[in-house]
Formats: structure tokens, C-alpha cells, sequence
């Protein structure tokens, strides 16, 4: 059985890759310090791995800790190899990730994001370990005038965020031209991930107050704050709204598995940059109004200025990750909409 390494295996995007990968009968490792997550959330990820097959438990292990710590990290890839069934490829998701925080804190996400990156590389070359996921996203193409956004479209970020998902790919592909023979690299650009396991279980749990626009929708739903603020209804578009390219999580997650397949299928190495969007523009109104519609409940909304840092419109080309990775995803906005109101309502005093 292959073994991986998840870092940020407890965050949004990991725990559902967890699930996933475990129901393809991969062994999982995960490193994760908590910063944005917690025991409990991973005690409900057992609990879902339980109610999917109790026999996956064991397939599953946990570690504590910051990857920006070598000994942290390298101390995973001694106990594996001491098991004898060392670890065969790397999705790395821990990170920060909000772009308003980033432009007020920028240190800490060059160093949370470039020096975690860093430290994980030193390690995996240490270990042999060549094969390597990396969550990049589309906002390293910043503003961008194409209707839909290919792979080779110009790197053009617009706040810190952007910048240390930007330099981390440079970096990879530094790496991966330092040794022709060895690595097997993909940087997948996700979109705008939303939505649930259709269970209920698990789903986006960040900690404070949300900075994405589906976790406030869903605080908006069930009255925890008053007013969603749509952020300018000037822009041009259909309806004002800015344009955007939502993904199911587990649309983005079976991505990450099909990905991981096609590397470890390798027989050379390869560096890969694949879109993970639907290739579908929803306004920020139109994903409002199916939330209300499908779930019948209200989500009181203002207009408010544009924000800093925001673009008119983000949708995916994922024609290259389609054909690459015989990828399809397969969840309507309705879909997303009703999986992640199911995870609000079970989990609203959840911490
Ligand atoms: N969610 C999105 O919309 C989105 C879009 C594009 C890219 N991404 C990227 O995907 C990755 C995962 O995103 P997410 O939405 O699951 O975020 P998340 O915050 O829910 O998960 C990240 C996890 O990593 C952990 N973590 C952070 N820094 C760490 C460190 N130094 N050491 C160990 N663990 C650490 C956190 O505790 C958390 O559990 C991030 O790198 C993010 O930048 C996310």
C-alpha cells in the first residue's frame, strides 16, 4: 500500500484529498500544526473514515507539528522508512491562505508558505521522496483579461499571497531542472473550492472570522452575522458581481488523487501546471441566489465598495488538466450549495 504525506492533512482541501485517497486505498500520513484546524475536526475525520469502512483507520497516521521545523518533518519520513513502506509522494497544502491577511502580514506568509515549502523539499530529497503535489491557485494570474485562463498565461499576482504561491512554483521548477532525472512535480491551480462531503461530517472550518465568500454565506444563512458584504456591483459583468470559477471540494480532491496517479505512473520525470476549475462563471450574486434558493433560506446581503486585492473575473481553462488526468468534475452549483449548508447546520458550534 502507498504511503503520502498530507501536510495541512486537517485544513479544508486536506481532509477531504485524506478521505479520498484513503477510499483508493492509500496509506495516509498527515502533518499538520493546527493553526488553522483542530483535534476535534480531525477526530470527525475519523469518525467519517469509521462510518465510510472501520478497517481504514489503520491506514491512516497523524502528526503534530509546524513543517517549518526539519527535525518535525524528517523524523515522519525515519518512522516511515523504519516501517519499511517509506513515503512515495508529498501533497503539500499547509499554508496560509488569505489574501486580506496577506497584504497586512506579508512576513508571515513568506514565511509560513516559502520557508515550509523549503524545508519539505530539503526533506523529501533527503528521503528519496521525488513526487510531489503542490496547491498552488489561480490567483497567481492576478488580473487577467481572458475569458477563460490557460496554464501559460502570464504570472502576474497581486498581493503577497499571490507572490509566495507564485515563487513556490518558480522554485519547484528550479528544482525539478537541477536534476533532470528525479522529480515529478504538479502544481495545481485551484480555483474557488466550496461545498462539503455530501455527509456532513467534514467541511471548511477556518478559524476566526471567514474570508471567503462561501463560509460567510453560510454564517449569513443561519443568522451568526448579519449581513454578507458583496464587494462592488460595479464591475463589468452580467450582474456587477465579480465572476468566479466554483469547484466542488470533492471535484477539486478526486483531482488530487488522479493527479498523484499520473506521477506515480511516471517512468520520467515531470513538472506539470494544471487549472482544477469547472471551467463555469458564477457571479458572486448568481452563487448567492441558488444558496437561497436550493436551501430555502434567506442570506441578507449589502453592496459594498470593490476590496482591495479582488479581480473582475477568474475562470478556469481546464481543458489541459481534463485531458492530462481523464479529470471531470461532476458537481453543479446546487450541489455545493446543499453539501455545504448540510456541514453548516451539523457543525455550527463545532470549534
Ligand atoms: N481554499 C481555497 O480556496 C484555496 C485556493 C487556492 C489554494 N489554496 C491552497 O491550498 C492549501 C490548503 O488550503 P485550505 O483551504 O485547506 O486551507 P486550511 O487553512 O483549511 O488548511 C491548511 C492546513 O495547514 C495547516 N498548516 C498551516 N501552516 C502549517 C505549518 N507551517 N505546518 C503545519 N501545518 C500547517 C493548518 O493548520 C490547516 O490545517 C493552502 O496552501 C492554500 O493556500 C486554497
Amino acid at each position: 500500500m502507498k504511503k503520502i504525506l498530507v501536510t495541512g492533512g486537517v485544513g479544508f482541501i486536506g481532509s477531504h484529498v485524506t478521505i479520498s485517497l484513503l477510499e483508493k486505498n492509500y496509506n495516509v500520513v498527515i502533518a499538520d500544526s493546527f493553526l488553522n484546524s483542530s483535534k476535534s475536526f480531525y477526530i470527525r475525520m475519523i469518525e467519517l473514515i469509521n462510518s465510510i469502512n472501520p478497517l481504514l483507520k489503520k491506514n491512516i497516521s497523524f502528526y503534530e507539528g509546524d513543517i517549518r521545523n526539519s527535525y518535525f518533518l524528517e523524523k515522519i519520513f525515519i518512522d516511515a522508512k523504519k516501517e519499511d513502506n517509506c513515503i512515495e509522494g508529498v501533497i503539500h497544502l499547509a499554508g496560509l491562505k488569505a489574501v486580506k491577511e496577506s497584504v497586512k502580514h506579508p512576513l508571515n506568509y513568506w514565511d509560513c508558505n516559502l520557508i515550509g515549502a523549503i524545508r519539505l523539499l530539503n526533506a523529501m530529497k533527503k528521503f528519496n521522496c521525488h513526487s510531489l503535489i503542490f496547491s498552488s491557485s489561480a490567483t497567481i494570474y492576478g488580473k487577467n483579461q481572458n475569458l477563460l485562463i490557460q496554464e501559460n498565461s502570464d504570472i502576474n499576482p497581486i498581493n503577497p499571497y499571490g507572490f509566495t504561491k507564485a515563487t513556490i512554483e518558480f522554485m519547484l521548477h528550479n528544482l525539478f531542472e537541477s536534476d533532470l532525472q528525479k522529480w515529478r512535480i504538479a502544481n495545481l491551480r485551484y480555483f474557488n473550492p466550496i461545498g462539503a462531503h455530501n455527509s456532513g461530517l467534514i467541511g471548511e472550518n477556518p478559524k476566526g472570522v471567514p474570508n471567503n465568500v462561501f463560509p460567510l454565506i453560510n454564517k449569513v444563512a443561519s443568522r451568526e452575522i448579519k449581513k454578507l458584504k458583496i464587494f462592488g456591483n460595479d464591475w463589468n459583468t452580467k450582474d456587477g458581481t465579480c465572476i468566479r470559477d466554483f469547484i466542488h471540494i470533492m471535484d477539486l480532491a478526486e483531482g488530487h488523487i488522479l493527479a498523484l496517479e499520473y506521477l506515480l505512473k511516471m517512468k520520467n520525470s515531470k513538472f506539470l501546471n494544471l487549472n482544477l476549475g469547472t471551467g463555469n462563471p458564477t457571479s458572486v450574486l448568481e452563487l448567492v441566489e441558488t444558496f437561497q434558493n436550493i436551501n430555502n433560506v434567506k442570506v441578507s446581503y449589502d453592496f459594498a465598495n470593490r476590496r482591495e486585492g479582488d479581480v473582475e473575473r477568474l475562470v478556469a481553462d481546464n481543458k489541459l488538466a481534463k485531458e492530462t488526468l481523464n479529470w471531470e468534475p461532476k458537481r453543479k452549483i446546487s450541489d455545493m450549495c446543499i453539501d455545504g449548508w448540510k456541514w453548516h447546520l451539523n457543525n455550527k458550534n463545532f470549534c
